[in-house]
């Protein structure tokens, strides 16, 4: 009866240790390049035929390119998530290139499903994540070239150029579709939009003030 009670426990606390993972989950083959024609639903894309999947399929070309930075951030982020590289799909893990005009912002936003490792390789940044509720703690540094941050999964994050040059980071994720959601965008630039009064107190701003944001968005 004592066994029976220690391995049920056993099970409860391995089952609740998965819970408390937010990561992808373990490849059970070798790969399963995303086949984003097929029609199956999964918790990814369903597995191209192994006999048809070519190099090509865990290959991606393009991080030499800049982005184009001619926007109201003035910064663009070029992704190689599962989308862009269908080798990618069930390995938990993804990158990508960001470019920042001068001064420019990648603003602050979250990765509902990873961990981003960030490293400068021109130019230098400001980057920060604030942490949950009730602290909302801000961490921050100004990075070089060479240098690394990490910004732990879920929480707020952004980048900003402290330089008068063109500055570019590459980033280690650690989903195949990390998720990105841009603060200022999902909450003033909803379809359709969050009422103007609720967001007038949420933020303890005039309606007025609501609605000229919201039109940026
Ligand atoms: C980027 O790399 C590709 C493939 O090697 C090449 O064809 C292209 O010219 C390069 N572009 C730039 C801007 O360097
Ligand atoms: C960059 O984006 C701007 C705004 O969308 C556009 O006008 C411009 O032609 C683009 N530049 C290049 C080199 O694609």
């Amino acid at each position: 009866m004592g066994k029976r009670i220690i391995v049920f426990l056993f099970f409860v606390s391995i089952s609740s240790c998965n819970l408390a993972f937010a990561s992808d989950p373990e490849p059970l083959q070798d790969f399963c390049v995303g086949d984003a024609s097929s029609s199956v639903r999964v918790n990814s894309l369903a597995c191209k035929d192994p006999s048809l999947v070519k190099p090509e399929d865990f290959f991606f070309s393009g991080l030499n390119i800049s982005g184009n930075t001619t926007n109201p951030f003035g910064s663009k982020v070029t992704p190689v998530f599962v989308n862009q590289l269908p080798g990618l799909n069930t390995l938990g893990i993804s990158m990508a290139r960001i470019d920042y005009a001068p001064w420019g912002i990648n603003p602050p936003h979250t990765h509902p499903r990873a961990t981003e490792i960030l490293t400068v390789i021109e130019g230098s940044l400001q980057v920060g994540f604030v942490t949950s509720n009730p602290d909302n703690r801000l961490f921050t540094k100004v990075l070089q070239k060479g240098d690394v941050f990490v910004f732990p999964i879920g929480l707020i994050h952004f980048q900003r150029n402290v330089g008068n040059t063109n500055a570019v980071a590459i980033a280690g994720l650690s989903s195949q579709a990390p998720g990105v959601i841009t603060i200022g965008n999902a909450v003033f630039g909803s379809n359709p939009h969050i009422p103007d009064d609720a967001l007038a107190k949420a933020f303890q701003i005039d309606k007025s003030v609501v609605d000229q944001i919201q039109l940026k968005f």
